[in-house]
C-alpha cells in the first residue's frame, strides 16, 4: 500500500484551512496543523475529528518566529506539500495597520518558505486573492489581467507575497502553485464546521447569516448607485468546499509531476457574478427568512465588479465546481443556527 503523503498546512484551524483539512483527509494524506491562535480557536479540530476519525497533528506556534517553527520539520521531516493558508485578512484592518500587515503575512511567509526549501518539500500552495486583479477594468478576469494598484495593504501583501514565492523558489527543487481565491463563502454540508473568526466578520455572508439570527440588528448594502444591472456590486461567490478542493487537487498536479514550470497560478472562482442584492434574494428564499437590511452609502475601496475566468483550473487541474450559490446559503444558515446553539449552550 502506498504510504500517506504528509501535508503541512498552516493557518489549518481557520475557515478556509480547516474545511481543506476535510478534504485532504477524505483524499488519503495525512495533515499536519499550525496556527497561532489569532482569529482562530482550536475547536475546528475536534470537528475534524469527529467527521473524518483522524486527530491532526497541531502545533500552537507564529510561523513569524523562525526557530520555533522548525519543530514541526524536526518532529515531520517527512513533510512533502505545504499550503499556506496563515495570514491576517481584514482588509480595513490593513488600511490602520499596514505594518501589523506586513510583518504578520510576509515575515510568516518567508519563514515558512526558509523551512520549505531547508527540508526539501517538495510542492507549496499558496492562498492568494483576486484581490491582486486591484480594480479589473472588466470581468471575467484571467490570470493574466494586468495587476491593478492594491487597494489596501492587505492586498499588497498577496501581490508582494506571490513574487516573494516566485523569486525564491525559481531555481530550487520546489514547485509553487497560487491559488488567486475570488468570495469563498458557506460551510461544509454538515452544517458542524464553518466561519468562526475571534474578529467581528465583515464578508457578506457571515453579516447576512449574523443578522438573520438577530446577532446583528440590521445590515447595510454597501451602494446602490453601481453601473450594474442593480446598482449593487458584482462579486464571484465561491463554495468552501470547492476551494476545499482545488486545493487538494492542485497539491495532487505537483505531486504527480504534472506541473512543467516553477511556479503556476491559477483563478480559484465559479465565474458567475452575482450581486450583493441577488445573494441577499438568494439567501432570502433559500432559508425562508427575511432579513432586516437596509440600502447605504458605498464602502470605500469596493471594485464595482469581479468574477474569474476559471479555465485553466478546469483544464490544468481538472477542477469544476460542485456546489451553487444555493448550497452555499443552505450551508452557512445551517452553521450559523448550529454554531449559535452551541454559544447559548455555553452560556447556561
Ligand atoms: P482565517 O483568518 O480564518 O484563517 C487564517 C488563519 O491563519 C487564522 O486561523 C489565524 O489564526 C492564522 N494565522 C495568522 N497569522 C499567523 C501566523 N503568523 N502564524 C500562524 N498562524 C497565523 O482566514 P481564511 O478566510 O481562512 O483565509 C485563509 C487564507 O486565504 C488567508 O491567507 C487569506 O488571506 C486568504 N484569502 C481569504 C479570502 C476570504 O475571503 N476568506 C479570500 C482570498 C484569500
Ligand atoms: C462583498 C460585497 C460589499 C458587507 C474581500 C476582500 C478580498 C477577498 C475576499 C481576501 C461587496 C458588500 C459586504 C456588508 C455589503 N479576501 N457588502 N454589506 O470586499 O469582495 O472581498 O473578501 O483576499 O480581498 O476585499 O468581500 O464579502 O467584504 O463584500 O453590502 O455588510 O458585499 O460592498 O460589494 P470583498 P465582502
Amino acid at each position: 500500500m502506498d504510504m500517506k503523503q504528509k501535508v503541512l498546512v498552516t493557518g489549518g484551524t481557520g475557515y478556509i484551512g480547516s474545511h481543506t483539512i476535510i478534504d485532504l483527509i477524505q483524499h488519503g494524506y495525512e495533515v499536519v496543523c499550525v496556527d497561532n491562535g489569532s482569529n482562530s480557536d482550536t475547536s475546528p479540530l475536534q470537528t475534524i475529528k469527529q467527521l473524518t476519525g483522524v486527530e491532526v497533528p497541531f502545533y500552537p506556534l507564529d510561523l513569524c518566529d523562525l526557530d520555533a517553527s522548525e519543530q514541526i520539520f524536526v518532529d515531520h521531516p517527512d513533510i512533502r506539500g505545504i499550503i499556506h493558508f496563515a495570514a491576517l485578512k481584514a482588509v480595513g484592518e490593513s488600511v490602520e495597520k499596514p505594518l501589523l500587515y506586513f510583518k504578520n503575512n510576509l515575515e510568516s511567509l518567508m519563514n515558512i518558505l526558509t523551512l520549505a526549501l531547508r527540508y526539501k518539500v517538495k510542492g507549496f500552495i499558496f492562498s492568494s486573492s483576486c484581490t491582486v486583479y486591484g480594480d479589473a477594468p472588466e470581468s471575467p478576469v484571467t490570470e493574466q489581467t494586468p495587476w491593478q494598484e492594491a487597494a489596501s495593504p492587505y492586498g499588497r501583501t498577496k501581490q508582494i507575497g506571490e513574487h516573494i514565492i516566485t523569486d525564491t523558489i525559481k531555481d530550487s527543487a520546489m514547485q509553487g502553485i497560487l491559488l488567486r481565491y475570488f468570495n469563498p463563502a458557506g460551510a461544509h454540508p454538515s452544517g458542524i464546521i464553518g466561519e468562526s473568526p475571534i474578529n467581528p466578520p465583515q464578508n457578506l455572508v457571515p453579516v447576512i447569516t449574523e443578522t438573520a439570527i438577530g446577532r446583528r440588528d440590521q445590515m447595510t448594502v454597501f451602494g446602490t448607485d453601481y453601473p450594474t444591472r442593480d446598482g449593487s456590486c458584482i462579486r464571484d461567490y465561491i463554495h468552501v468546499m470547492d476551494l476545499a478542493r482545488a486545493h487538494t487537487l492542485a497539491l495532487q498536479y505537483l505531486f504527480d509531476g504534472k506541473q512543467n514550470q516553477s511556479c503556476d497560478v491559477f483563478n480559484v472562482g465559479i465565474g458567475n457574478g452575482l450581486s450583493v442584492l441577488e445573494i441577499i434574494a438568494a439567501f432570502e428564499k433559500e432559508t425562508g427568512v427575511k432579513l432586516n437590511y437596509k440600502l447605504g452609502p458605498r464602502r470605500p475601496g469596493d471594485v464595482v465588479a469581479i468574477y474569474a475566468d476559471y479555465s485553466r483550473a478546469a483544464q490544468l487541474l481538472g477542477w469544476q465546481p460542485q456546489f451553487t450559490v444555493r448550497d452555499i446559503m443552505s450551508s452557512a444558515w445551517k452553521w450559523e443556527q448550529y454554531r449559535t446553539q452551541l454559544m447559548e449552550n455555553s452560556l447556561k
